[in-house]
């Protein structure tokens, strides 16, 4: 789907498919410098990291293994808890591994506070984040982001892979959702 196809649901558009694979081709020449001859694991977090795992993935040069976890936050609504359930869990060991978790956003980093302390827990030889989206006014901890392809504001964002009730994650770019979809 392409952002001309719903423009009349968006107020703005904020990064064409285009510009995303940019900003994500010089983020993948810097993991691959990172991790050159490491065995890196990316960890890819359901649903919305479906789609910049799969396009970070592929502008790698260096090796990868992909492993997958489906988690749902406690609370209401649309507000992050930070409490979180593990739906799906990985399939590896993550003993001695190099971990990337790559994430569609952090918002508040309740999600992500909670998961880097579980994954901690297994003992990987490094552990580090990657988020193709970043909302730094809605941060609710300092958790580091090592990777971080945008910085945006803090205004309802749906595409490349994040939703409003479970639509729009397959439009290709990122835009801001018109108030007149959701109110
Ligand atoms: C989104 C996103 C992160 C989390 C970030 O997932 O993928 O995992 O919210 O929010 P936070 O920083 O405020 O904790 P969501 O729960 O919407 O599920 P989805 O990926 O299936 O859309």
């Amino acid at each position: 789907m392409d952002l001309r196809d719903v423009s009349d649901d968006l107020s703005q558009v904020l990064y064409t498919k285009s510009q995303l694979d940019e900003r994500l081709a010089e983020i993948a020449a810097q993991i691959d410098a990172d991790y050159e001859r490491k065995d890196l694991l990316l960890v890819g977090v359901l649903n919305g990291a479906v789609m910049v795992m799969a396009d970070l993935s592929r502008a790698l040069s260096i090796h990868c293994e992909m492993d997958w976890m489906a988690i749902s936050s406690y609370g209401s609504g649309t507000s992050s808890s930070g409490v979180v359930r593990i739906l799906k869990d990985l399939n590896s060991n993550l003993l001695g591994r190099h971990v990337l978790v790559v994430e569609d956003i952090v918002d508040t980093g309740l999600t992500l506070a909670y998961l880097l302390e579980n994954l901690r827990s297994r003992k990987p030889a490094s552990l580090e984040v990657m988020a193709m989206f970043r909302k730094p006014e809605a941060a609710r901890n300092d958790i580091e982001v090592k990777y971080v392809g945008f910085d945006i504001p803090n205004e309802f964002v749906v595409g490349y892979g994040l939703d409003y009730a479970g639509r729009y994650r397959n439009l290709s770019g990122l835009g801001t959702l018109a108030p007149h979809v959701y109110s």
